[in-house]
């Protein structure tokens, strides 16, 4: 009998999570299958022992789930510190991760950056900084926070060690010491497409710049750290990874990360 797996949201008819496992488990010869589930919040906790009882192998969680399933299961101490839960295991009762930060720094180690030691500038100060924050931290990069409200960004900052939170006024300054700028805010998302927070004359040439936005795939923040002789990362590459590593801790098995990411592509039309 096929092992079922499943992404849980509200909404969710949009989810691209279905199409990447699929594809995952069809390229491997894995007798599984992952469908996408609309559960509204107040029947999370059903949803997931109901998961359980069914014998699921694994299921993510998203939108507006994942902040909800830290008061109702066990996590790990990542997912724990972050507040969020994107991925839940079964194998050994329940237990919830957090693997969207974990994407974020696999898609710089893909393109041969490492974290580890080097001064990271996130842009915003909502759930995705909030992930790559603590991921960054724990993997020994050095972190600071910008954003428009100065407030929401010292607020995230002084929950973790070692990280600096301000506004968007001192970006200037604090570029020149960065080794890796990452933009989390929807700033250059379609239709916005012309718009960015920081620009070439901002950059230096050893800047590696990682814009979370994928849609469109090369954005403004993109286009101005090639101008500036930076090195620019897409985005789309952390939705695959996040995927591939709730593949990995479900299965086991190592992820066809190239044929997520043809799947992710396609389904989003990139
Ligand atoms: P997430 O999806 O990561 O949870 P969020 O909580 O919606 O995101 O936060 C979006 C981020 O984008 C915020 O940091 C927001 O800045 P504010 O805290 O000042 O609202 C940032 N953001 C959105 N539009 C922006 C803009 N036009 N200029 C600068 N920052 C912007």
């Amino acid at each position: 009998m096929k092992k079922v797996f499943g992404v849980l949201g509200d909404p969710i008819a949009h989810s691209i999570s279905p199409l990447m496992h699929n594809a995952a488990f069809e390229a491997l010869g894995m007798d599984c299958t992952y469908h996408a589930f609309r559960v509204e919040k107040k029947n999370l906790g059903d949803a997931i022992k109901g998961a359980k009882a069914m014998g699921f192998g694994g299921i993510n969680l998203t939108v507006p789930l994942k902040e909800a399933a830290t008061g109702l299961i066990e996590s790990d101490h990542l997912a724990a510190n972050i507040g969020a839960i994107n991925t839940i295991d079964f194998k050994d009762g329940i237990r919830g991760y957090n693997t969207d930060g974990i994407g974020a720094q696999k898609t710089l180690e893909e393109t041969g950056v490492e974290i580890e030691g080097k001064n990271v500038l996130i842009l915003g100060a909502g759930g995705a900084a909030r992930a790559i924050a603590f991921t960054f931290t724990e993997a020994g990069a050095k972190v600071n926070i910008a954003n428009r409200t100065p407030e929401r960004a010292m607020n995230l900052a002084a929950e973790i060690p070692r990280v600096n939170g301000f506004g968007l006024e001192v970006l200037d300054r604090c570029l020149e010491d960065t080794d890796i700028l990452i933009n989390t805010t929807t700033v250059g998302m379609d239709p916005n497409v012309d718009e960015t927070i920081v620009t070439a004359d901002q950059m230096h040439t050893g800047l590696t710049v990682f814009d979370i936005v994928y849609n469109p795939l090369k954005t403004k923040l993109l286009q101005e750290a090639e101008a500036a002789g930076a090195t620019p990362v897409t985005g789309i590459m952390m939705l695959v990874y996040q995927g591939a590593e709730a593949f990995r801790i479900w299965t086991g098995v190592n992820p066809p990360v190239d044929v997520m990411k043809k799947a992710a592509m396609e389904a989003l039309k990139l």
